[in-house]
């Protein structure tokens, strides 16, 4: 069986303790992988400390130039690295080559970025006083940036932490999900063939609690990246004194369905934003609420879109839904249908597990204080409310901790333009589901969603500090 490494200062290090990482479809033994603890991470701190003076250094066109590389040798290895992702975290292949995909092109966008990071003149004349003086800003490097991945997207979130960091002439501390370190470690070895300078990009799979936890801690890393979910990014803002954070953090992502709306247009692409990788997606469409002049027609071919899913082996280029990222996730998910049905909440669809897969789950008639309503289901779970009003679907989709994305689908140019003005999210999607993302769109939440926006362009402005230099024209 292979025994994975810690990645440290350009070197493959020994780990004092590895945990065995298992494929969540067939519950089999993958790989051994390092279980990074406090001092080992600290290494990897140290080692990215010592490469930011190389780092910051590099001229733009050799960033750029290593990002292009690592996307070319990525997409001439996509379909090894998109099973890579079946076998560790049981994406279906078809998804998990689309991830590749996005993954190729949001290093290209970091090269591109790498480019054209430039500051501004500021008229300083504007003030009396600032008379005879030329002032522009840079952006200059924040120096080493911690990142800390999740498991659903294992390349692609990984790209949108290191892409900008090293875009930007960062160096990086990478602590991927416990689940899914293959595909970071992957990423690595790439960008040491790409010829990224040694300490510029180590990674340490371990723990949250203690690798994730060291790093939040360690005064020489100047930023947390983090994608996960919003109790740990509330410790990690806790924790990281005066670092600059970005927190993405999930949510109960919403989608209107106004009366003049052909359903048989929609409702495949709805049943790909509610189920693809089993639902464990931050924008994942989780509530949907349906004008009651289609609300009977909407369950009825929603439902039924669901049940045709095909569900089984990741590797199956026909699987549409396999298992969730752990049997204890599965089982969580489950107790939440269950706590619905008690509650007088009715399934539409699924509600059970096949195979070790959920069922692509659609209820009705939940409270709105259902934990499927209002949680962060992230599971192939979907409920579906009938609403009267376009206001009383948008006072609907506010009703929510969360805001990240929200869909709407309309004709009328009205509604939609007022649902853009009151929705409380980062992203309002007209005539498309909240799922949608591609990856130079700024990307990010307000409220328990998270502070600060992905993008490669928005992820470069977060990864840079912006220094003022002011001239005096004339002495005395
Ligand atoms: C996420 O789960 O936050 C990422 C979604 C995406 O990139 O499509």
């Amino acid at each position: 069986m292979e025994e994975k490494k810690l990645l440290i200062g350009g070197r493959r290090e020994e780990a004092r303790r590895y945990e065995e990482l298992r494929s969540p479809y067939t519950g089999e033994v993958i790989a051994k992988v390092p279980a990074a603890d406090k001092e080992e991470t600290g290494k990897a701190v140290g080692a990215a400390t010592e490469a930011k003076a190389a780092m910051a250094a590099l001229p733009a066109h050799e960033r750029a130039a290593v990002l292009e590389r690592v996307a070319a040798l990525l997409d001439g290895r996509s379909e090894e690295a998109a099973r890579l992702v079946a076998l560790e975290a049981a994406k279906p292949i078809k998804a998990a080559r689309a991830e590749i995909g996005r993954t190729v092109q949001t290093y290209k966008f970091a090269a591109e970025e790498a480019k054209r990071i430039g500051g501004e003149t500021i008229p300083l004349d504007a003030a009396p006083g600032g008379e005879d003086r030329l002032a522009y800003t840079v952006r200059e490097p924040l120096g080493v940036i911690g990142a800390i991945t999740p498991f659903n997207f294992p390349f692609n979130l990984v790209a949108h932490k290191v892409g900008p960091a090293i875009a930007a002439g960062n160096t990086v501390v990478l602590k991927p999900a416990e689940q899914t370190p293959l595909s970071a470690l992957y990423i690595a070895e790439l960008f040491a063939e790409a010829g990224l300078p040694p300490g510029a990009l180590n990674v340490v799979p371990g723990p949250g609690e203690i690798a994730g936890a060291a790093l939040v801690a360690d005064e020489r890393v100047a930023m947390i990246t983090f994608t996960g979910s919003p109790e740990v990014g509330k410790s990690i803002r806790a924790g990281a004194g005066l670092k600059r954070v970005t927190l993405e953090l999930g949510s109960n992502s919403a989608l209107i369905v106004d009366k003049d709306v052909d359903l048989d247009a929609i409702v495949p692409r709805c049943a790909t934003g509610a189920f693809s990788n089993q639902g464990q997606i931050c924008i994942s469409l989780q509530r949907i609420y349906v004008h009651e002049e289609l609300y009977g027609s909407f369950v009825r071919k929603f439902a039924e879109a669901a049940r045709k899913l095909k569900r089984g082996d990741p590797l199956d280029p026909q699987t549409d839904l396999s298992a969730m990222i752990s049997a204890r996730e599965t089982e969580r998910a489950l107790s939440w249908i269950r706590e619905a049905v008690d509650g007088g909440a009715k399934l539409a669809a699924g509600g059970g597990v096949s195979g070790g897969v959920l069922e692509p789950t659609v209820i009705t008639e939940a409270g709105r204080e259902m934990k499927v309503s209002c949680r962060e289901a992230f599971a192939p779970i979907v409920v579906i409310d009938s609403v009267k009003s376009m206001d009383e679907a948008i006072d609907a989709v506010n009703d929510s901790d969360y805001g990240l994305q929200a869909g709407v689908y309309t004709s009328n140019l009205f509604t939609a333009l007022r649902a853009a003005e009151r929705l409380k999210v980062g992203g309002v999607m007209i005539n498309d589901i909240p799922t949608f993302r591609v990856d130079h769109m700024p990307y990010g939440g307000v409220k328990e969603s998270g502070i600060g926006r992905e993008g490669v362009k928005y992820a470069v402005e977060e990864m840079t500090e912006t220094k003022l230099v002011v001239i005096n024209k004339r002495l005395g």
